[in-house]
């Protein structure tokens, strides 16, 4: 027969196409592994409650997307700087509005812009 040649081609396509699948599907794995990390899981709980602590305390002053109201804009301002602001409470600010962990929860919530 003079069709049989074509074989070996069509099993190394088929051959490709296996392997694609199998590398896609490795790839695509990578992200959803690290997604179940544990780490991550507590970092988005902290990040909800400084959401809501934010709401709760600062909104009011500094605005839905934290670009000022009666405050000035602090969205990414540093953690730092805005532990010591809810500590000492500049200016018209009132001082120690959350307190702790709640604290740190806001401040690593207003770093990062809210998100
Ligand atoms: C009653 C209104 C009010 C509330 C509520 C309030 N702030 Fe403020 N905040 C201000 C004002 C006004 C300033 C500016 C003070 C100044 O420097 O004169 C300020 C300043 C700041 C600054 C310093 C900004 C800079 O660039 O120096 C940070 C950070 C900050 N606030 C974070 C917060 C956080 C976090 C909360 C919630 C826990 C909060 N504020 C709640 C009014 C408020």
């Amino acid at each position: 027969m003079k069709g049989q040649p074509l074989i070996p081609f069509l099993l190394i396509g088929v051959a490709g196409l296996f392997l694609m699948l199998v590398l896609s599907f490795v790839g695509l794995s990578q992200p959803g592994e690290e997604d179940e990390n544990g780490d991550e899981n507590g970092e988005e709980a902290s990040v909800e409650m400084g959401a809501e602590l934010y709401e709760e305390n600062c909104l009011s002053c500094h605005g839905d997307d934290m670009e000022g109201e009666t405050g000035p804009a602090i969205a990414g301002d540093d953690p730092d700087t805005v532990l010591s602001a809810i500590e000492e409470g500049p200016g018209t600010m009132p001082e120690d509005l959350v307190t702790g962990e709640e604290a740190e929860a806001v401040a690593e919530y207003v770093s990062e812009g809210g998100e």
